[in-house]
C-alpha cells in the first residue's frame, strides 16, 4: 500500500530561482535564504520518497486567464519547465508518475471532488523554486513528481476548508494504491506578501507564525480563515497559503515537526518552510523501538 510519510511547505519566490540560475546563492542577501533549507536538503537526501505530490499554483504561465481550473493534476509522464518571459529555467524536466496521478484522479473525482485531468502541463516557479530549495540542483529530480495546480490568482480561489478536505481525499486514494509506494507531498506558495497596490511590500511575521504554529498543532483552526481575514492579515497573494491545507489535510491528526525555517524578505515575500512528518513511519522503525531493540540484543549478548 501507499503511504504519505510526510509534508513539506516552502514559498515559492520566482527570484529564489533566478538566484540559483545565476549562481547568486552565496551573496550576503540570498545565502541567509539558501542556509535554512541545507538541513531540509539533508532531510530529502535521508528520506528518499518514492514519489512527490506537489500543491502549487501557476501564475498565467501554463493556464492563461482564458481557462483557469480550480484544481488541476498533471496525470502526464513529464512536465517541462515553463517560460514565464524570460526563457525556461534550466532545471531538469519533471518527471511525472502517470499510474500514481491516475489513481488519485479516479479516487478523488469519484470522491466528488472536481478535478481537472491535465494530460499536458508546463511547470512554472511554484513548482521548481520549492523542487531546488529542497532536493538542490540536481541533473535529474530524485523522484517522479506529481503536479497538482490550484487556483490562487484569480478570484475565487478554494476556501481553506475546501483544500482541506481534498488533502483528505488525497490521504484516501494514496492509501488505496497497491503499490508500497513513501510519498511526500508539498504545499507551496506564501508566507505573507502582497506584490502589487497600495500595501505592496506587506509583512506580517505575527501572523506567519501563528500560520506555521497551527498548521502543526491545531490545523482545522486554519481551515476557517476565510480569504478576506487571510488576505487582510497576511496580502493579496498570502492567499497561496490555502495550498498549505491540502497539504495537511493529506497527513495525519498527530504528526511530528521535524524542522522549520522563516526569513524575512526574499523579494516581497516572507519565507516560510516547515517539515512535518507522520508518527506512523514506514520502512523505518520508530526511535523508541529502534532503542528497544537494540537494548534486547545488548542484554542477550551480555546473557549468552
Ligand atoms: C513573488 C512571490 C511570489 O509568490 C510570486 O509568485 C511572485 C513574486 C515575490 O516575492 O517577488
Ligand atoms: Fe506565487
Amino acid at each position: 500500500m501507499a503511504r504519505i510519510i510526510a509534508g513539506v511547505t516552502s514559498s515559492h519566490v520566482p527570484a529564489i530561482g533566478a538566484a540559483i540560475d545565476n549562481h547568486r546563492t552565496s551573496e550576503p542577501y540570498w545565502q541567509r535564504v539558501f542556509e535554512g533549507f541545507e538541513r531540509s536538503k539533508e532531510w530529502m537526501a535521508q528520506t528518499k520518497p518514492d514519489v512527490i505530490i506537489c500543491v502549487y499554483n501557476d501564475h498565467a504561465s501554463a493556464f492563461s486567464v482564458e481557462v483557469i481550473p480550480t484544481f488541476a493534476l498533471g496525470c502526464a509522464a513529464e512536465f517541462p519547465p515553463a517560460d514565464e518571459g524570460w526563457g525556461p529555467r534550466p532545471v531538469p524536466v519533471v518527471k511525472g508518475h502517470p499510474e500514481l496521478a491516475s489513481h488519485i484522479a479516479q479516487s478523488v473525482i469519484l470522491d466528488e471532488f472536481d478535478l481537472t485531468i491535465a494530460n499536458k502541463l508546463e511547470v512554472d516557479h511554484g513548482l521548481t523554486v520549492p523542487l531546488n530549495l529542497v532536493c538542490g540542483s540536481p541533473k535529474e529530480w530524485p523522484c517522479p513528481v506529481i503536479p497538482l495546480a490550484v487556483n490562487v490568482v484569480m478570484y475565487p480561489p478554494p476556501t481553506g476548508n475546501r483544500c482541506w478536505m481534498l488533502g483528505r481525499a488525497i490521504k484516501k486514494a494514496v492509501e488505496s494504491y497497491p503499490e508500497d509506494l513513501r510519498v511526500v507531498i508539498f504545499g507551496t506558495g506564501g508566507m505573507s506578501h502582497q506584490i502589487s497596490g497600495q500595501r505592496a511590500g506587506l509583512i506580517n511575521s505575527k501572523f506567519d507564525h501563528a500560520f506555521l504554529d497551527n498548521l502543526t498543532k491545531n490545523p482545522k483552526k486554519l481551515t476557517r480563515i476565510s480569504h478576506l481575514e487571510l488576505m487582510r492579515e497576511a496580502g493579496a497573494e498570502g492567499i497561496e497559503m490555502v495550498m498549505w491545507l491540502i497539504m495537511r489535510g493529506a497527513l495525519d491528526d498527530q504528526v511530528d515537526e521535524v524542522y522549520r525555517f522563516y526569513t524575512v524578505p526574499a523579494s516581497n515575500t516572507a519565507v516560510g518552510h516547515i517539515i512535518l512528518e507522520n508518527r506512523k513511519k514506514v520502512g523505518k522503525k520508530p526511535a523508541a523501538k529502534l532503542k528497544r531493540a537494540a537494548a534486547r540484543k545488548k542484554v542477550q549478548r551480555i546473557r549468552s
